[in-house]
């Protein structure tokens, strides 16, 4: 495990986004597994500049999305599909056609048809991950199977209120959501996760230093051969 700690969030989402492009420069047709949320809008910034400075032909990249709320349709403005469209596909100059979102349609077999479409991508290269304040990574809550594949998953009352700032209110955030399992996330060669802010802070230090458990997702990457943490000091300060 690599941890990489600065006081500026820009320079740790260059330094994850630097992971990224290499991963793409040896191999064109990368697998890159992408993240919603804030924290990871500084890499895909820098993803975007540092390939579009290189050159970098990305036509063959492919990605995989960690997670969907279910209920909300593709177009809308607060689903996944939109905001990875949004906040990653478009800033990184990725292919759309070739970037999978899970389907949020509730249907049971959309589950195990993503984990199918992984494999047959051949595996995540690279996966970026950011945490919730309770430790989750994607929507894996605390007391997901640490070998669960793709499934529907069912949203803490923290993660409604921490997601409640997208919509009008929290009662209008779905309660459920599909995600890979931490089985599908730590398959994947190399992990990059990024935290920032002091709400992060507790998560983060119980994530690097407390035990490996189910009841905090993130320290399972602990067992996770090629990790690298970006942390910013705000979220490093109980390390
Ligand atoms: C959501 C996403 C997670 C993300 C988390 C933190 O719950 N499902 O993948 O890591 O938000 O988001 P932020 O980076 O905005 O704090």
């Amino acid at each position: 495990m690599q941890i990489h700690i600065s006081p500026d969030a820009e320079v740790l989402g260059d330094a994850l986004a630097q992971r990224i492009v290499a991963a793409i420069q040896a191999k064109p047709e990368a697998v890159i597994g992408l993240a919603t949320g804030s924290s990871p809008l500084v890499a895909y910034e820098a993803w975007g500049r540092r390939a579009a400075q290189l050159g970098l032909d990305q036509s063959r990249v492919r990605g995989f999305a960690l997670d969907e709320y279910i209920g909300l349709s593709p177009e809308d403005p607060r689903s996944y599909h939109s905001v990875i469209r949004h906040d990653a596909v478009d800033v990184v100059g990725l292919d759309p056609r070739l970037v999978r979102v899970p389907n949020g349609g509730g249907a049971a077999s959309a589950a195990d048809e993503y984990d199918v479409a992984i494999r047959e991508a051949g595996g995540i290269d690279v996966q970026i991950l950011g945490l919730g304040r309770n430790g989750h990574i994607g929507f894996n809550e605390p007391g997901t199977a640490a070998d669960s594949r793709t499934h529907v998953i069912d949203l803490t009352a923290e993660t409604i209120a921490d997601n409640a700032r997208f919509f009008s209110s929290s009662a209008e955030v779905p309660t459920t959501a599909i995600t890979q399992g931490l089985g599908t996330i730590l398959e994947a060669r190399e992990l990059v996760v990024i935290a920032t802010g002091s709400a992060k802070a507790a998560a983060v230090a119980a994530a690097l230093e407390g035990p490996v458990t189910e009841d905090l997702p993130a320290s399972l990457l602990q067992g996770h051969p090629n990790v690298h943490w970006f942390i910013d000091d705000a979220a490093a300060t109980l390390l």
